[in-house]
Protein backbone atom coordinates (compact mmCIF):
# COMPACT_ATOMS: atom_id res chain seq x y z
CA UNK A 1 0.00 0.00 0.00
CA UNK A 2 1.28 3.57 -0.77
CA UNK A 3 2.43 5.97 2.51
CA UNK A 4 -0.34 8.39 3.25
CA UNK A 5 -0.01 12.23 3.80
CA UNK A 6 1.03 12.63 6.96
CA UNK A 7 -1.36 13.79 9.78
CA UNK A 8 -0.83 17.59 10.92
CA UNK A 9 -2.38 17.30 14.22
CA UNK A 10 0.17 14.15 15.32
CA UNK A 11 3.27 16.60 14.22
CA UNK A 12 5.99 16.14 16.92
CA UNK A 13 7.21 19.26 17.81
CA UNK A 14 10.13 17.79 19.88
CA UNK A 15 10.24 14.73 18.37
CA UNK A 16 13.13 15.43 15.73
CA UNK A 17 16.26 14.22 16.10
CA UNK A 18 17.21 17.70 15.85
CA UNK A 19 15.01 18.90 18.80
CA UNK A 20 13.56 21.75 16.25
CA UNK A 21 9.78 22.10 16.22
CA UNK A 22 9.71 21.93 12.35
CA UNK A 23 5.61 21.50 12.71
CA UNK A 24 3.64 23.65 9.60
CA UNK A 25 0.56 25.80 11.16
CA UNK A 26 -2.42 23.71 11.54
CA UNK A 27 -5.15 23.17 9.07
CA UNK A 28 -8.18 21.32 9.20
CA UNK A 29 -9.35 21.64 5.66
CA UNK A 30 -7.62 20.07 2.81
CA UNK A 31 -8.14 20.13 -0.45
CA UNK A 32 -6.97 17.49 -3.29
CA UNK A 33 -4.51 19.69 -5.24
CA UNK A 34 -5.46 20.72 -9.33
CA UNK A 35 -3.02 22.40 -10.71
CA UNK A 36 -4.54 25.15 -12.95
CA UNK A 37 -2.58 25.49 -15.85
CA UNK A 38 -2.37 29.34 -16.85
CA UNK A 39 -0.85 28.88 -20.43
CA UNK A 40 2.27 30.36 -19.37
CA UNK A 41 4.93 27.60 -18.81
CA UNK A 42 7.77 28.93 -15.81
CA UNK A 43 11.31 28.52 -17.55
CA UNK A 44 13.71 27.69 -14.74
CA UNK A 45 17.21 28.53 -16.28
CA UNK A 46 20.52 28.08 -14.97
CA UNK A 47 21.75 30.11 -12.03
CA UNK A 48 24.94 31.61 -13.44
CA UNK A 49 23.34 32.94 -16.51
CA UNK A 50 20.77 34.96 -14.94
CA UNK A 51 20.21 38.46 -16.12
CA UNK A 52 20.05 41.35 -14.07
CA UNK A 53 16.46 42.17 -14.24
CA UNK A 54 15.60 38.43 -13.31
CA UNK A 55 18.15 38.44 -10.29
CA UNK A 56 15.76 41.52 -9.00
CA UNK A 57 12.84 40.02 -9.08
CA UNK A 58 14.01 36.71 -7.79
CA UNK A 59 16.06 38.81 -5.24
CA UNK A 60 12.57 40.35 -4.36
CA UNK A 61 10.55 37.34 -4.10
CA UNK A 62 12.70 35.44 -1.69
CA UNK A 63 13.14 39.02 0.56
CA UNK A 64 8.88 39.72 0.39
CA UNK A 65 9.10 35.70 1.57
CA UNK A 66 11.57 36.38 4.57
CA UNK A 67 9.16 39.15 5.32
CA UNK A 68 6.23 37.08 5.80
CA UNK A 69 5.46 36.61 9.56
CA UNK A 70 6.78 33.09 11.10
CA UNK A 71 3.49 31.15 11.23
CA UNK A 72 2.36 31.87 7.88
CA UNK A 73 3.13 28.77 6.29
CA UNK A 74 4.74 30.67 2.84
CA UNK A 75 7.21 32.51 5.21
CA UNK A 76 10.92 31.33 4.22
CA UNK A 77 11.04 29.67 7.82
CA UNK A 78 8.17 27.60 7.08
CA UNK A 79 9.33 26.57 3.63
CA UNK A 80 12.26 25.48 5.32
CA UNK A 81 10.68 23.64 7.67
CA UNK A 82 8.49 21.55 5.31
CA UNK A 83 12.31 19.75 4.73
CA UNK A 84 12.93 19.45 8.08
CA UNK A 85 9.22 17.68 9.50
CA UNK A 86 9.45 15.30 6.03
CA UNK A 87 12.81 13.94 6.84
CA UNK A 88 13.92 14.69 10.88
CA UNK A 89 12.03 12.55 12.24
CA UNK A 90 8.39 14.92 13.07
CA UNK A 91 5.81 13.10 11.26
CA UNK A 92 4.96 9.27 11.57
CA UNK A 93 3.31 7.24 8.77
CA UNK A 94 -0.43 7.52 9.06
CA UNK A 95 -1.13 3.72 10.47
CA UNK A 96 1.84 3.15 12.24
CA UNK A 97 2.62 5.16 15.57
CA UNK A 98 6.31 5.17 16.34
CA UNK A 99 7.28 4.27 12.46
CA UNK A 100 8.92 7.74 11.09
CA UNK A 101 8.14 8.94 7.73
CA UNK A 102 10.99 9.78 5.95
CA UNK A 103 11.16 10.93 2.21
CA UNK A 104 14.60 10.39 1.70
CA UNK A 105 17.04 7.56 0.54
CA UNK A 106 13.70 5.50 -1.24
CA UNK A 107 12.01 6.63 -4.22
CA UNK A 108 10.04 9.51 -2.74
CA UNK A 109 12.99 10.88 -2.83
CA UNK A 110 12.63 12.64 -6.99
CA UNK A 111 8.91 13.67 -6.37
CA UNK A 112 8.66 14.50 -3.02
CA UNK A 113 11.42 17.44 -3.68
CA UNK A 114 10.12 18.02 -7.16
CA UNK A 115 6.37 19.14 -5.38
CA UNK A 116 8.00 20.78 -2.70
CA UNK A 117 10.00 23.14 -5.07
CA UNK A 118 6.97 23.26 -7.27
CA UNK A 119 5.15 25.24 -4.12
CA UNK A 120 7.75 27.23 -3.22
CA UNK A 121 7.66 28.72 -6.95
CA UNK A 122 4.49 29.33 -6.94
CA UNK A 123 4.77 31.18 -3.73
CA UNK A 124 7.44 33.08 -4.69
CA UNK A 125 5.81 34.49 -7.70
CA UNK A 126 2.76 34.96 -6.15
CA UNK A 127 4.54 37.67 -3.75
CA UNK A 128 5.78 39.39 -6.43
CA UNK A 129 2.52 38.94 -8.64
CA UNK A 130 4.73 37.27 -11.82
CA UNK A 131 3.17 33.92 -12.89
CA UNK A 132 5.36 32.85 -15.08
CA UNK A 133 8.22 33.30 -12.08
CA UNK A 134 10.61 30.41 -12.53
CA UNK A 135 13.42 29.44 -10.00
CA UNK A 136 17.30 28.96 -11.44
CA UNK A 137 18.59 25.75 -11.16
CA UNK A 138 22.69 25.24 -10.12
CA UNK A 139 24.20 24.04 -13.43
CA UNK A 140 26.60 21.73 -11.58
CA UNK A 141 26.33 19.32 -14.22
CA UNK A 142 28.16 21.50 -16.48
CA UNK A 143 32.10 23.17 -16.10
CA UNK A 144 30.61 26.49 -16.26
CA UNK A 145 28.06 25.68 -13.34
CA UNK A 146 30.84 24.11 -11.23
CA UNK A 147 31.04 27.02 -8.66
CA UNK A 148 28.78 27.87 -6.08
CA UNK A 149 26.41 30.08 -8.09
CA UNK A 150 27.24 34.04 -7.62
CA UNK A 151 23.97 35.25 -7.57
CA UNK A 152 23.88 33.68 -3.64
CA UNK A 153 27.28 34.94 -2.93
CA UNK A 154 26.40 39.07 -2.10
CA UNK A 155 26.01 39.07 1.24
CA UNK A 156 23.22 42.25 1.58
CA UNK A 157 21.02 40.03 -0.79
CA UNK A 158 18.17 38.10 0.23
CA UNK A 159 20.17 34.90 -1.31
CA UNK A 160 22.54 34.85 1.25
CA UNK A 161 23.37 32.66 3.85
CA UNK A 162 26.01 33.31 6.16
CA UNK A 163 26.42 29.33 6.75
CA UNK A 164 28.18 28.11 4.25
CA UNK A 165 31.99 26.89 4.07
CA UNK A 166 33.94 29.92 3.58
CA UNK A 167 36.65 27.55 1.85
CA UNK A 168 33.73 26.87 -0.73
CA UNK A 169 33.16 30.24 -2.53
CA UNK A 170 34.15 31.11 -6.20
CA UNK A 171 36.05 31.00 -7.93
CA UNK A 172 35.97 27.27 -6.11
CA UNK A 173 35.55 24.51 -8.39
CA UNK A 174 32.84 22.24 -6.71
CA UNK A 175 34.57 19.04 -5.65
CA UNK A 176 31.30 16.30 -6.48
CA UNK A 177 33.10 13.50 -5.22
CA UNK A 178 34.54 14.18 -1.85
CA UNK A 179 36.13 11.03 -0.87
CA UNK A 180 38.99 11.86 -3.18
CA UNK A 181 39.94 14.29 -1.92
CA UNK A 182 41.25 18.00 -3.72
CA UNK A 183 42.08 17.34 -7.44
CA UNK A 184 45.54 19.29 -8.22
CA UNK A 185 44.29 21.34 -10.96
CA UNK A 186 40.65 23.14 -11.31
CA UNK A 187 40.82 21.40 -14.99
CA UNK A 188 41.38 17.66 -13.41
CA UNK A 189 38.73 18.70 -10.96
CA UNK A 190 35.67 19.14 -13.59
CA UNK A 191 37.12 16.24 -15.62
CA UNK A 192 36.53 14.13 -12.48
CA UNK A 193 33.58 15.65 -11.74
CA UNK A 194 31.98 15.20 -15.66
CA UNK A 195 32.97 11.56 -15.44
CA UNK A 196 31.40 11.22 -11.88
CA UNK A 197 28.33 12.62 -13.86
CA UNK A 198 28.51 9.87 -16.15
CA UNK A 199 28.94 7.33 -13.92
CA UNK A 200 25.87 8.39 -11.82
CA UNK A 201 23.35 9.20 -14.87
CA UNK A 202 24.45 6.51 -17.41
CA UNK A 203 26.97 3.53 -15.48
CA UNK A 204 24.82 3.40 -12.23
CA UNK A 205 21.51 3.89 -13.34
CA UNK A 206 20.51 0.87 -15.68
CA UNK A 207 17.49 0.42 -13.94
CA UNK A 208 14.64 2.70 -12.41
CA UNK A 209 15.58 1.91 -8.86
CA UNK A 210 19.34 2.00 -8.96
CA UNK A 211 18.37 5.46 -10.62
CA UNK A 212 15.57 6.35 -8.51
CA UNK A 213 15.71 4.60 -5.56
CA UNK A 214 13.98 1.29 -3.41
CA UNK A 215 10.38 0.92 -2.89
CA UNK A 216 9.39 2.41 0.21
CA UNK A 217 5.51 1.31 0.83
CA UNK A 218 2.73 1.98 3.86
CA UNK A 219 5.04 0.09 7.41
CA UNK A 220 7.79 -0.32 5.71
CA UNK A 221 11.34 1.00 7.58
CA UNK A 222 12.64 4.54 6.89
CA UNK A 223 15.35 4.61 4.03
CA UNK A 224 15.44 1.39 2.24
CA UNK A 225 18.10 2.51 -0.19
CA UNK A 226 18.82 5.88 -2.48
CA UNK A 227 19.47 5.92 -5.87
CA UNK A 228 22.55 6.75 -7.66
CA UNK A 229 21.65 10.76 -8.16
CA UNK A 230 20.17 11.02 -4.65
CA UNK A 231 24.20 9.59 -2.98
CA UNK A 232 25.92 11.61 -5.65
CA UNK A 233 26.41 14.32 -6.67
CA UNK A 234 23.43 15.38 -4.38
CA UNK A 235 24.07 14.91 -1.49
CA UNK A 236 28.19 15.59 -1.46
CA UNK A 237 27.02 19.24 -3.07
CA UNK A 238 24.96 19.43 0.15
CA UNK A 239 27.60 18.62 2.41
CA UNK A 240 30.30 20.98 0.13
CA UNK A 241 28.34 23.70 0.58
CA UNK A 242 27.25 23.51 4.43
CA UNK A 243 29.77 25.12 7.36
CA UNK A 244 32.21 22.29 8.45
CA UNK A 245 32.77 24.61 11.61
CA UNK A 246 28.43 24.16 12.34
CA UNK A 247 27.80 21.34 14.82
CA UNK A 248 25.87 19.40 11.63
CA UNK A 249 27.43 21.63 8.58
CA UNK A 250 24.29 23.76 8.44
CA UNK A 251 22.75 25.20 6.82
CA UNK A 252 23.13 22.81 3.75
CA UNK A 253 24.68 19.68 5.17
CA UNK A 254 21.89 18.62 6.94
CA UNK A 255 18.05 17.68 6.92
CA UNK A 256 16.67 19.76 9.57
CA UNK A 257 18.21 23.39 8.01
CA UNK A 258 19.12 22.81 3.91
CA UNK A 259 16.09 24.62 3.20
CA UNK A 260 17.25 27.71 5.33
CA UNK A 261 19.88 28.26 2.35
CA UNK A 262 18.15 29.88 -0.70
CA UNK A 263 20.53 28.10 -2.80
CA UNK A 264 18.87 24.72 -1.75
CA UNK A 265 16.28 25.17 -3.95
CA UNK A 266 18.95 26.15 -6.69
CA UNK A 267 20.55 22.88 -6.26
CA UNK A 268 17.68 21.07 -6.39
CA UNK A 269 16.23 21.96 -9.46
CA UNK A 270 18.99 20.44 -11.21
CA UNK A 271 18.49 17.58 -9.02
CA UNK A 272 15.27 17.40 -10.84
CA UNK A 273 16.07 18.31 -14.03
CA UNK A 274 18.47 15.12 -13.73
CA UNK A 275 15.43 13.19 -13.52
CA UNK A 276 13.96 15.02 -16.70
CA UNK A 277 17.59 14.50 -18.68
CA UNK A 278 17.53 10.47 -17.62
CA UNK A 279 13.78 9.67 -18.78
CA UNK A 280 15.50 10.85 -22.11
CA UNK A 281 18.82 9.51 -22.52
CA UNK A 282 17.19 5.88 -22.92
CA UNK A 283 14.12 4.05 -23.53
CA UNK A 284 14.74 1.88 -20.32
CA UNK A 285 14.72 4.78 -18.36
CA UNK A 286 10.87 4.96 -16.63
CA UNK A 287 9.26 6.12 -14.01
CA UNK A 288 7.72 3.29 -11.78
CA UNK A 289 4.44 1.91 -12.27
CA UNK A 290 3.34 0.55 -9.22
CA UNK A 291 0.57 2.10 -7.63
CA UNK A 292 2.06 2.16 -4.08
CA UNK A 293 4.31 5.03 -5.87
CA UNK A 294 2.35 6.54 -7.77
CA UNK A 295 -0.74 6.81 -4.80
CA UNK A 296 1.53 8.30 -2.05
CA UNK A 297 0.71 11.38 -1.21
CA UNK A 298 2.42 14.46 1.07
CA UNK A 299 0.46 17.96 2.09
CA UNK A 300 2.07 21.12 0.95
CA UNK A 301 0.60 24.62 1.68
CA UNK A 302 0.10 26.85 -1.92
CA UNK A 303 0.25 30.02 -2.88
CA UNK A 304 -3.08 30.91 -1.23
CA UNK A 305 -1.57 29.20 2.37
CA UNK A 306 -4.47 26.40 1.64
CA UNK A 307 -3.32 22.90 2.81
CA UNK A 308 -3.09 20.43 -0.15
CA UNK A 309 -2.83 17.06 -0.42
CA UNK A 310 -0.91 15.76 -3.85
CA UNK A 311 0.28 12.57 -5.30
CA UNK A 312 3.08 11.11 -6.80
CA UNK A 313 1.06 10.18 -9.82
CA UNK A 314 0.56 14.14 -10.70
CA UNK A 315 4.17 15.07 -10.98
CA UNK A 316 5.38 13.08 -13.34
CA UNK A 317 5.66 15.58 -15.90
CA UNK A 318 6.67 19.10 -15.53
CA UNK A 319 4.88 20.67 -18.13
CA UNK A 320 1.91 19.59 -16.35
CA UNK A 321 2.34 21.28 -13.49
CA UNK A 322 3.54 24.59 -15.06
CA UNK A 323 7.56 24.22 -15.43
CA UNK A 324 9.68 23.69 -17.87
CA UNK A 325 14.15 23.49 -17.96
CA UNK A 326 15.80 25.92 -20.98
CA UNK A 327 17.70 23.16 -23.08
CA UNK A 328 21.29 23.46 -21.76
CA UNK A 329 24.41 21.15 -22.99
CA UNK A 330 25.04 17.94 -21.62
CA UNK A 331 28.72 17.57 -21.58
CA UNK A 332 28.93 14.48 -19.41
CA UNK A 333 27.50 12.41 -21.82
CA UNK A 334 30.75 12.10 -23.80
CA UNK A 335 32.60 11.10 -20.36
CA UNK A 336 32.40 7.65 -19.97
CA UNK A 337 34.51 6.74 -17.08
CU1 LIG B 1 15.72 16.72 0.87
CU2 LIG B 1 18.71 17.69 -0.93
O1 LIG B 1 17.60 16.96 0.38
Amino acid sequence: LPIQAPNLSECQTSGTSSGNNCCPPYSATILDYKFTPTGKLRVRRPAHKVDEAYLAKYKKAVELMRALPADDPRSFVQQANVHCAYCDGAYDQVGFPGLELQVHESWLFFPFHRLYLHFHERILGKLIGDDSFALPFWNWDAPDGMILPRIYTDPSSSLYDPLRNPAHQPPEVLDMDLDDGDAPTRQKQIERNLSLMYRQMVSNAKTTPLFMGLPYRAGGNLKPGAGSMENSPHSSIHIWVGDPSQPDGEDMGTFYAAGRDPIFYAHHANVDRMWQVWKKLSPRNVDFTDRDWLDTSFLFYDEDARLVRVKVRDCLEPEKLGFTYQEVDIPWIKKRA
